[in-house]
């Protein structure tokens, strides 16, 4: 019990008292219009509703979810027919309760698949247990079946996972693709579409971030050669599963060159993994460099419209994937082993606190409402209502002024301003709070 106190102490003045900023990543994520979201696997599920700290830093950070192993073939249909959705329900039902959505992961894949799938290969060879017939019908009806049941409650889906060959770029010698062949791809997304027509549908995979490279180029043009087709795609995911440095501008290139064919790039399984033996060299250095790493993904998400969903894949050290599977890196997540929040997390609530004051400012269009009047010396700002309270903030984020005297005319020296943009926020003593740039 005691124990618990000091968690829940710990998490309500880490979450509530950020540096600057007073409120979690969704808040500021809901302002900006973007989904700001996590994987979740079984610690998720023993957490939930516990009031631990694991629960309330997913409860207050993300506004969408994603089923780290919980949405596969293997989880969602262990044997022919019979389908398994316990533990995807409650996932899609907690986070509803909790005013956030589920991406779906994922529907086609090569890998996770259930034995009676994998029985139609020996060594890695279609063995002809299964036909092109017998195993389409096997793949639609996983496709409907799941789609069908979260019909209007799973608004993204990864339909199609890692469909590339590392080496060259071709399509994967997966079993749909030796059984059915290489149209299996345009099937899924059309019965994924006509199963839930309200659904974004999405092409997921690694090592396609980057314009230029090899997979890159590879995705994106077989992305394009869909849409020619007519095929209901919404866009790409990229997994952003990355060692450092991030190659941002590659990314940039690659996210407008979607956004010129109209489609989406969803930013799905993130991760910057640190070398385990820099880290143990100089830990402040590598995640400062990391926070700097993630800063660039968030900036790329925010800076481009066709961008609106970043997932991390999971949140925090303690359980990532990153270590078991990437030998010799770890750290690659948002929070550390003691469920602390690391400098990467400081940088994306800053930068996600920033683009949202640019957006509320945008919202004060009305000059009478709040007025700012200049002068070498001083700042005057002039309400029609009572301020309550008056602040301003440079564009880091950093409170330089603040005054609580209930006034409609309150004045700031300017001596402790260098030129430049600052932010300034007002509270009215109605409640209402407005900001402005100036
Ligand atoms: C990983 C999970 O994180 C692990 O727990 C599991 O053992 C293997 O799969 N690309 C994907 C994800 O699309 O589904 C993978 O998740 C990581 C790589």
């Amino acid at each position: 019990m005691k124990k618990n106190i000091f968690l829940l102490a710990f998490v309500f003045s880490s979450l509530f008292s950020f540096g600057q900023w007073t409120q979690s990543l969704s808040y500021y994520a809901n302002k900006c219009k973007i989904k700001i979201g996590s994987a979740v696997g079984g610690p998720y599920f023993t957490n939930y509703d516990t009031r631990t700290t694991f629960d309330m830093i997913v409860k207050n950070n993300f506004n969408m979810l994603v089923a780290e192993n919980d949405m596969k073939y293997n989880a969602m249909e262990p044997t022919k027919g019979s389908f398994f959705f316990t533990t995807a329900d409650k996932l899609v039902t907690n986070a509803y309760n909790d005013g956030m959505t589920v991406r779906g992961h994922t529907l086609c894949w090569h890998s996770q698949l259930p034995s009676w799938v994998n029985a139609g290969l020996t060594n890695g060879i279609a063995n002809g247990v299964f036909t092109r017939a017998t195993l389409m019908a096997v793949l639609k009806n996983h496709i409907t079946t799941i789609m069908t049941h979260y019909k209007g409650l799973v608004p993204q889906w990864d339909v199609l996972n890692e469909p590339f060959s590392d080496s060259n770029g071709a399509l994967r010698n997966s079993i749909w693709q030796q059984v059915i062949g290489n149209d299996y791809i345009d099937s899924v997304f059309v019965w994924a579409h006509r199963a839930d027509p309200a659904a974004k549908l999405y092409l997921n995979d690694y090592s396609v971030e980057r314009m230029g490279s090899t997979k890159g180029d590879a995705m994106f043009n077989y992305i394009k050669g869909m849409v020619d087709r007519n095929i209901p795609i919404t866009g790409a995911g990229f997994q952003c599963h990355f060692g450092m440095p991030v190659d941002s501008t590659a990314m940039d290139k690659n996210i407008n060159r979607y956004a010129a064919i109209g489609l989406e790039v969803v930013f799905t399984e993130i991760d910057v993994r640190i070398l385990i033996t820099d880290y143990d060299k100089n830990k402040a250095a590598q995640l400062a460099l990391q926070a700097d790493n993630y800063r660039k993904l968030i900036h790329l998400c925010l800076e481009n419209p066709n961008c609106k969903t970043f997932i991390t894949w999971g949140f925090t050290d303690l359980y990532s994937w990153i270590p078991s599977s990437m030998a010799g890196y770890d750290h690659a997540l948002l929070f550390d082993k003691n469920l602390a929040p690391k400098p990467a997390y400081f940088t994306i609530l800053n930068e996600l606190a920033l683009e949202s004051q640019k957006t509320a400012v945008e919202d004060v269009k009305d000059d009478d409402i709040l007025k700012i009047q200049k002068s070498d010396e001083r700042i005057v700002v002039l309400s029609a209502n009572i301020m309550s309270r008056c602040q301003v903030y440079d564009l880091q984020g950093k409170c330089i002024f603040t005054s609580d005297i209930n006034r409609n005319e309150i004045e700031i020296p300017t001596n402790n301003f260098r030129k430049g943009i600052y932010i300034l926020k007002v509270q009215l003593e109605n409640g209402k709070v407005l900001m402005k740039k100036f």
